[in-house]
């Protein structure tokens, strides 16, 4: 018809129809290595499918490691998220059905950063990426890599909530700040709504003073945003990703998985509650 159908279509998302949802979108972000944000991301999700939700996970981290605990190898998969970011293909196509919904990682995916850094949009190609696929999901869950490069900006700006995991062991308040200083500059510049959700103790060994003065130090500096759920020490964390599976299906009625399913009902209340506000 007429000359406006050569306009670009702004990048924005349309309402949604009536009774149409669209997904909530998480990150799980800590530049500290090791404090449990994949095996969150994933035992989450699955917690969530449990309760009958439509869950995608999408692995950030050039590791892998999710994309592993479903029973994939990222060193044989053709086409991960790097496509998806960098060569803009549908996001749809590199969906592997596994526990829940996974779109994988693979090696490549180390090379976003650089391939994205010179292009236009470089920290929106995620938030694009997802906007397909967002009424076929109810949650979508991002891992993200250990820094706070261009891949976590990318889920930081996608993403309307961030629950971030803190190991009770080697608390690091410094990295905590590092992290809430990112993302000032992420609302002020790309992404005004996001907010952290709550911070999340793991690795908790009650019987230690350690762990229990971690938790104490994490109340006063973060108060209300502490979630009530703490994640126990347990090997079954480690077991699980060996055999391809999550926590949740590994030791369905273990203390483990009934942790990430108090975790999932706290996520749903608060999720709940800020729909009201
Ligand atoms: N509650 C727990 N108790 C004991 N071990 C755990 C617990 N949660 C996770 N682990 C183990 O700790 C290790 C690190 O966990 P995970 O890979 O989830 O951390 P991460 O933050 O994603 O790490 P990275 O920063 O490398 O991506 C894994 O071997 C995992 O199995
Ligand atoms: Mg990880």
């Amino acid at each position: 018809m007429g000359h406006a159908r050569l306009l670009p279509r702004p990048n924005v998302r349309p309402p949604a129809a009536e009774g149409v949802t669209t997904a909530k979108v998480f990150a799980f972000a800590n530049q500290k290595g090791g404090v449990a944000k994949t095996t969150t991301t994933l035992n989450l999700a699955v917690a969530f499918k449990e309760r009958g939700l439509r869950v995608l996970v999408v692995d950030l981290d050039p590791q892998g490691n999710l994309t592993m605990s479903q029973g994939l190898n990222p060193d044989a998969i053709e086409r991960s998220m790097f496509d998806v970011l960098v060569q803009r293909i549908p996001i749809r196509e590199i969906v592997h059905e596994r526990e829940v919904d996974v779109a994988v990682s693979s090696i490549d995916l180390a090379g976003a950063e650089l391939a994205l850094s010179s292009m236009i949009g470089r920290e929106r190609a995620l938030e694009k990426a997802l906007m397909p696929v967002q009424e076929s999901y109810d949650w979508i869950l991002i891992d993200t890599p250990p820094s706070l490069g261009l891949l976590t900006i990318n889920a930081l700006v996608a993403a309307q909530g961030v629950i971030v995991p803190v190991q009770c062991e080697y608390l690091s308040l410094r990295g905590l700040v590092q992290l809430e200083n990112t993302l000032a500059m992420i609302r002020e510049n790309l992404n005004p709504r996001v907010e952290i959700v709550g911070i999340l103790p793991t690795m908790f060994d009650g019987r230690t003073l350690h762990s229990r003065e971690a938790i104490e130090i994490l109340q006063e500096n973060f108060g209300d945003l502490l979630f009530e759920t703490r994640i126990r020490k347990t090997v079954r964390f480690a077991e699980a990703p060996v055999r391809g599976m999550s926590i949740m299906n590994y030791d369905p009625t273990g203390p483990a998985a009934e942790m990430y399913r108090e975790l999932a009902e706290e996520v749903l209340h608060g999720a709940k509650a800020r729909e009201h506000a």
